[in-house]
């Protein structure tokens, strides 16, 4: 690497940063038991397939996201430690609840929330974040149940064992320690009898030293320019994070002040759409392309980085890729073979689930050489401070706890299958997006933890808008059709305050309530109209014509939940993230999942690899999808017709057609403008 001396001294080491993958032998608990799933002795309530569970004996471990130490483990049985018990369905605490909703489904919204002191008991702080719960359709006693619930789940026991780096991730036999990347360097947090907050340090220091470089200029491109755009390659859990926070971060006026001359763009998506919009305007001479996977397998992410490596070369030469290119993955091997130097990678752990992963190098780097890395410590600050109080605070006061368990008082017993996540706040346009990946991608399983099928659902649909956008969207179905718990979030001032003064003359008077306040009269009202609703007695009062009165009318008695916090900066992000976080982990911790695996997006990458090698053939012998493909009878027509729409294309025969031949052919000119 022929970087200036800082950044060499500070991207040295990289081995040191590296953890090696650890031996399977290291679950520190004193009981464990060998678990097949005809070993749980429970009552035969559940309707899925009886069949004997494959957990822990996948049929394809070689997927990309798979360690080696990985597969060798699953190849054993199963050890579920007796602190992680699984289903709870048929325990005395599960049917006090399911009998109290009941109960619940007797009261209103309307007349719970006339209750000054359940609404006083229901009203949460912590730091500066207020949580609501007043309109969740939940009393005290609710609230009792559910910890008690707690208590039988062994949660607190479950939350200890997160922190304490125990190998709570079963199937893959690693720990889940994402809480370690957002420690103060004087923590202590131990796997596998080691301190793990030196080695996230070292990497933190190393990309203060890179960012500081680049950000500087003192680091330069092959043409001696200055690396003023930065393109994140990386898909899922090495994006939606990264792109969370950098959309509630540009508009942040000490960050925006920061970032000024710079660009932070992301290549996620393999549609050559994707990377025609990201790289639309950039210049290679002044671009640095930061390639984030964690396994540097997926196909996606090494396509395009593939792509944008020839970009870079076609016009920069070969040698480029040095300066140009630096990689963020926990395997350095893949990271040299693609040609990228290891001193400049970063490193993270197994320890890591991708989802979880903005606060490692996934995050801080791209981040960092956007705003500067103090900016994004104080994001790490702010979920720490979140951490903290998730493992120490009482479960009574504990808001990811009492979030997590709201939403399986939702899912489980008042059995509403999503959940709504509606910022409002502009700069949170991301959270749902990236929420909805640690959420579905943790809790979206069908099997407890033992591999026994769940005699209840676990996870919810996560799907959301910021507000207002969305009450001219979908608004009207959470209203007046189905059921949708929501989640509102507001924050107290603004990233941005505009307030319309009167002027010119004096008939020309100001406006009312500054802009922001105009958006948070819909956070308290949106709230408020699907809790208490509106009856056919309020609508006759009003004249509302007897044809009409079932229209207009709302039931009410809609749940939703509250949080506001005082303002949006890189430390409320980070609160924010460690928030949900922390409370999708409860969750998954009370249904007895496991929240830290994801077999479940394996098979359809199997799929698509035996679509690649019949494609290619097709394609290379000039032959048509035949049975011996082995495809289906639909998937084979499906496949010949997309086939010999793009036989009429001018490149029929796949070659490299990136970037010269097909974006500079008078046949396929990029419009100059998207982005
Ligand atoms: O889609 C599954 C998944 O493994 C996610 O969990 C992960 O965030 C994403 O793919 C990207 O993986 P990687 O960082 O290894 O490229």
């Amino acid at each position: 690497m022929t970087a200036g001396l800082s950044c060499k001294q500070g991207l040295k080491g990289l081995s040191r940063c590296q953890l090696p993958v650890r031996p399977s032998a290291c679950v520190r608990v004193p009981q464990l038991r060998v678990v097949t799933p005809q070993a749980v002795a429970r009552p035969q309530q559940n309707h899925r397939a009886s069949k004997k569970s494959s957990l822990g004996r996948p049929a394809s471990p070689g997927s990309g996201s798979m360690s080696n130490t990985a597969a060798k483990a699953v190849a054993e049985p199963l050890v579920v430690p007796d602190f992680l018990p699984a289903s709870i369905a048929f325990t005395p605490e599960w049917k006090a609840l399911e009998e109290h909703v009941d109960e619940i489904k007797r009261s209103h919204l309307r007349d719970l929330l006339l209750d000054e002191t359940r609404c006083k008991k229901m009203f949460f702080e912590n730091e500066g974040i207020l949580a609501d719960l007043s309109r969740q359709r939940m009393t005290e006693k609710t609230l009792q149940l559910l910890f008690k619930l707690a208590d039988q789940a062994n949660l607190k026991g479950k939350i200890n064992a997160m922190f304490n780096g125990e190998h709570l991730n079963l199937t893959e036999d690693r720990a889940v320690l994402h809480v370690a990347l957002r420690a103060q360097r004087d923590e202590v947090i131990m796997c596998d009898g080691k301190n793990v907050v030196p080695d996230v340090w070292e990497v933190l220091d190393k990309i203060k030293d890179f960012s500081n470089s680049v950000r500087s200029g003192e680091w330069k491109g092959q043409t001696g320019e200055e690396l003023t755009d930065v393109v994140a390659i990386g898909i899922g859990g090495s994006f939606l994070g990264p792109l969370f926070a950098h959309t509630a971060l540009r508009t942040d006026q000490e960050a925006a002040g920061l970032a000024y001359g710079r660009n932070l763009r992301f290549l996620a998506n393999v549609d050559p759409v994707d990377v025609a919009r990201a790289l639309n305007g950039l210049r290679p001479e002044t671009t640095l392309v930061v390639v984030v996977s964690k396994t540097f397998t997926t196909a996606e992410t090494m396509l395009n980085a593939r792509t944008v490596r020839s970009w870079l070369t076609a016009s920069l030469g070969q040698e480029a890729v040095a300066k140009h290119m630096v990689a963020v993955s926990t395997n350095t091997t893949l990271v040299r073979e693609f040609g990228i130097d290891p001193e400049n990678a970063f490193a993270f752990w197994d320890w890591v689930g991708g989802r979880y992963s903005v606060c490692s190098a996934v995050g801080v780097l791209p981040l960092a050489l956007q705003y500067g890395f103090p900016v994004i410590e104080r994001f790490l600050q702010g979920a720490n401070a979140v951490d903290r109080h998730f493992h120490e605070a009482p479960f009574d006061s504990n808001i990811p706890v009492l979030l997590g368990l709201a939403s399986v008082w939702n899912v489980s017993f008042l059995h509403y299958p999503a959940r709504a996540i509606l910022p409002y706040c502009q700069a949170l346009s991301k959270l749902a997006p990236h929420i909805q990946q640690v959420s579905m991608e943790s809790n979206g399983k069908g099997v407890g933890i033992d591999g026994n099928p769940l005699p209840y659902e676990a996870g919810e649909i996560d799907f959301g808008e910021p507000g207002t956008n969305g009450q001219h969207s979908f608004y009207q179905l959470i209203h007046q059709g189905r059921v949708i718990p929501c989640d509102f979030i507001g924050v107290v001032k603004s990233q941005q305050s505009v307030y319309l003064k009167a002027c010119g003359p004096a008939s020309v008077g100001g406006e009312v309530v500054s802009n922001h306040d105009e958006l948070m009269c819909n956070f308290f009202a949106q709230a408020d109209a699907l809790a208490t609703g509106k009856s056919a007695i309020e609508l006759r009062a009003e004249q509302v014509p007897d044809h009409l009165i079932p229209h207009k009318t709302f039931t009410g008695n809609r749940p939703s939940l509250s949080i506001m916090l005082p303002d949006l900066t890189a430390y409320t992000v980070g609160q924010v993230l460690s928030l949900y976080e922390n409370r999708i982990a409860v969750q998954g911790f009370v249904w007895g999942i496991n929240s830290f695996d994801q077999w479940g997006v394996e098979l359809g990458k199997v799929l698509a690899s035996k679509v690649r090698t019949a494609m290619h053939n097709c394609r290379t012998k000039s032959r048509k999808i035949s049975p011996s493909d082995g495809f289906n009878p639909s998937t084979s027509n499906l496949l010949n017709r997309y086939l010999s729409g793009k036989a009429e294309l001018l490149y029929p025969e796949p070659h490299d057609v990136f970037p010269c031949d097909l974006i500079d052919s008078e046949y396929c000119q990029p419009p100059t403008s998207y982005v």
